[in-house]
């Protein structure tokens, strides 16, 4: 089988997007791949090195929801990024052999300084977060790395980096690509992409009211403004959720609704509490489960840890060699 790794960085609670976008696939490869999951803490630290607090709950949150979206202990490995010092051995290594121009030249390098320019980003880890990403994955020897197109250039510098330590010293790494996850945006309770620093998330840990709440004030058609008046059901970010949680029927029934104004945003809106509904609440009777049995929890990560482990160490005994540190 062939090996398949994926990381989700702790910066956060887990919501919807991460779900729809991440989650869902992942269970989906456990059956297919020998899979490797991870909880990104270090890389959740490139950008909020200033608040532990945060990091710290938010890595317990998405061992959580990992295991509460369907990933199976049994049948994947899930860890955590931080507990496999190789991770940091080997991100040092390949510093060694990474032109500093071809971190620079990563797109998101300049774009994540834009966006998040309230914070000082000006650091030689952030400038290094592609490269420990590379670790990562090239660690595990993995052949494919299920992510969003927003990854697509680090998946790209990785395979330029395992080429050059394989030209430089002798061939350890095979050049992983990219599993487009192949999933549309999900989009916020105001329309714009899902994510947590817009404040416009749906979470996994929201509880029935919270959820409910935040559908029922969603914004629709602007120009929807009385009951009476025909929307749009395209201009409306409820119906583009629709499409992700609805039948094709209600899909259809909601819109032709919205278009003659047959039916109320309310009503629109009722269906799409439901269908969320339904899919959270597995995921909520598993999280509680979980949450009450912190042994356990804590039991799955320690086995993934020491598999992950087993085969990091067995890695890095290839490329100190490789490199000469025998
Ligand atoms: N950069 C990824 C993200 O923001 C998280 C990540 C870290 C990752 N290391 C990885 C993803 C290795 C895939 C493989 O979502």
């Amino acid at each position: 089988m062939d090996r398949v790794l994926s990381g989700m960085q702790s910066s956060g609670k887990v919501h919807l997007g991460n779900y729809v976008g991440a989650l869902q696939n992942w269970v989906k490869l456990q059956d297919k791949y020998d899979c490797y999951y991870f909880v990104a803490d270090w890389h959740a630290l490139t950008t909020g090195y200033n608040n532990p607090a945060v990091l710290h709950d938010s890595v317990t949150d998405l061992l959580v929801n990992f295991i509460a979206a369907g990933l199976d202990p049994d049948k994947c490995t899930i860890f955590i990024q931080s507990r496999i010092l190789e991770h940091a051995e080997l991100h040092l290594l390949l510093s060694m052999i990474t032109p500093l121009g071809w971190l620079e030249r990563v797109p998101t390098y300049k774009e994540k300084q834009t966006e998040l320019s309230e914070r000082d980003l000006s650091t030689y880890g952030f400038l290094g977060y592609p490269l420990l990403q590379t670790a990562d994955i090239i660690m595990y020897r993995a052949k494919h790395v299920p992510v969003g197109i927003d990854q697509v250039p680090h998946l790209e510098i990785s395979r330029e980096i395992a080429r050059r330590f394989n030209n430089l010293y002798c061939d350890v790494f095979p050049e992983p690509d990219a599993l487009l996850t192949p999933f549309p945006k999900v989009p916020g309770v105001d329309g714009r992409k899902m994510s947590k620093s817009y404040g416009n998330a749906i979470y996994l840990s929201d509880s029935a009211k919270e959820v409910e709440q935040k559908i029922r004030t969603m914004t629709t058609d602007p120009a929807r403004v009385k009951r009476t008046d025909k929307g749009d059901p395209e201009l409306s970010p409820v119906f583009q959720l629709h499409k992700i949680f609805s039948t094709k029927e209600e899909q259809a029934e909601v819109a032709e609704g919205c278009r003659t104004a047959g039916i109320g945003c309310i009503d629109c809106k009722k269906v799409l509490i439901k269908n969320v509904f339904s899919v959270l609440e597995p995921i909520w009777t598993k999280r509680e489960a979980l949450l009450a049995d912190p042994d356990r929890l804590h039991a799955i990560a320690e086995k993934g840890n020491e598999k992950a482990r087993k085969v990091a160490q067995e890695t890095m005994q290839l490329v100190r060699k490789a490199m000469g540190l025998y």
